[in-house]
């Protein structure tokens, strides 16, 4: 048996990525930049591995078997093992490997409960994962985005851009690396995950009907998108964060208007993800100037940036007004350690907000991180000796 254990990183689009031209190929409609994110805190960690004695493809997400048997999956599948071939025939080595099955084992180090985007990570790792154990070398991207058109974004560190491409065969819709995670060190982030039980609609099928629907992305895609991409990348050069910032939020704002240009409507933001919108301008307007913006995707989650030196002060800020529910003090920060200020009178005084106890569950706060690993301890493996999980949870 051969196997590999990688993890790779969440990302979080600030020019949002809605809307295929090509469904079967993961196409957009418009390019999309984001901002992958620390994996000590926001991870997806995947085995894989192969045997002459493995008799079927299988997989286990979050310690239960699923299906193979997915367009998404077999896609991947077919391309991985395309490219292994082409470069064992260039090389005149044997292939039997290439043609045995493989087991395939993946599990998140957060809670999929909370709500985060976690096919990105988990289709970025996968991909990664089976480039490693099949030696296929070189760009990857395109192969990531036939599983989650983000999760192309997820096989680079830093700040990425997805151009969309123009050729149909979609050679050309792949993932570039805008500046390395050490470029803007004291770039933080906070992950504000709210209370929520609704299911929401996913971002496939949302979509779908924004572009059967919707005018207004029509006129995003060709009129705003591509200058803002350029906007948002030479602010990221420049590290000028109050431009970031302003582009960042009205980018969230304008997907989420397209959300409810879609007929019928959706709309992901609930009462306290507008809440934490007031109290982000609010802050704003308080500093003289942008020093945390927000952004939302398809759910509720607020994903805040902001520099190091406001993380203590939002932070309180955040405590005071969205405290945690009677029971749920502790862990309420969870991530890289900080020591929260206590408010101060003329920041609350400032803010037109009343204390919602209990309206968000956690938060976390990560940083810029960078692009998948490889894992060398093969204690790390997700899969025992006979190719099973060692974790396997019970339905
Ligand atoms: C709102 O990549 O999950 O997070 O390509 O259908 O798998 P599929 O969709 P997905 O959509 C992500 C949408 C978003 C914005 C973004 O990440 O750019």
């Amino acid at each position: 048996m051969k196997s590999v254990t990688c993890t790779a990183p969440v990302n979080i689009a600030v020019i949002k990525y809605w809307g295929k031209r090509d469904e079967k190929l993961i196409l957009p409609v418009n390019s999309s930049l984001s901002v992958t994110l620390g994996q000590d805190e926001l991870r997806a960690k995947t085995t894989v591995a192969t045997s002459k004695e493995f008799t079927k493809d299988r997989i286990w997400l979050n310690g239960k078997e699923e299906t193979v048997a997915t367009e998404r999956l077999q896609n991947i599948f077919r391309e991985i093992k395309r490219r292994a071939r082409r470069r064992k025939a260039d090389s005149k080595a044997e292939d039997a490997v290439v043609s045995w099955k493989v087991h395939i084992c993946s599990e998140n180090n957060f809670p999929t409960a909370a709500g985060l985007a976690s096919s990105a990570a988990g289709y970025a790792c996968l991909v990664y994962s089976l480039a490693k154990l099949f030696g296929v070398e070189g760009e990857i991207s395109d192969i990531a985005r036939q599983g989650s058109g983000s999760a192309c974004r997820s096989v680079y560190g830093g700040f990425v851009e997805w151009e969309k491409g123009v050729k149909e065969d979609g050679t050309d819709s792949l993932a570039k690396q805008v500046a390395p995670e050490t470029h803007w060190p004291e770039m933080k982030v906070l992950i504000l995950v709210v209370s929520d039980h609704k299911k929401h609609t996913s971002s496939t099928a949302g979509m779908q009907t924004t572009v059967k629907t919707s005018q207004l992305l029509q006129y995003r895609a060709e009129h705003i998108v591509p200058q803002r991409s350029q906007e948002i990348t030479q602010a990221i050069l420049d590290k000028n964060f109050p431009k970031f910032a302003e582009i960042t939020m009205k980018d969230s704002n304008q997907f989420h208007a397209v959300c409810l240009d879609t007929y019928p409507p959706i709309s992901y933001m609930r009462d306290v993800s507008q809440q934490i919108v007031r109290l982000v301008h609010a802050y704003n307007k308080l500093c003289g100037q942008a020093r945390v913006c927000y952004t939302f995707d398809a759910g509720p989650n607020a994903c805040l940036f902001l520099l190091e030196e406001d993380v203590p002060r939002v932070v309180s800020l955040v405590s005071h007004f969205f405290p945690p529910a009677v029971g749920d003090e502790s862990n309420f920060v969870r991530g890289i350690p900080l020591i929260p200020d206590t408010p101060s009178q003329v920041d609350v005084e400032g803010i037109p907000l009343e204390p919602q106890p209990g309206a968000i569950k956690y938060v976390i706060h990560t940083k810029v991180g960078g692009s998948p690993q490889a894992l060398t301890n093969p204690k790390e493996s997700l899969l025992g000796e006979d190719g099973l999980p060692l974790h396997i949870v019970k339905s």
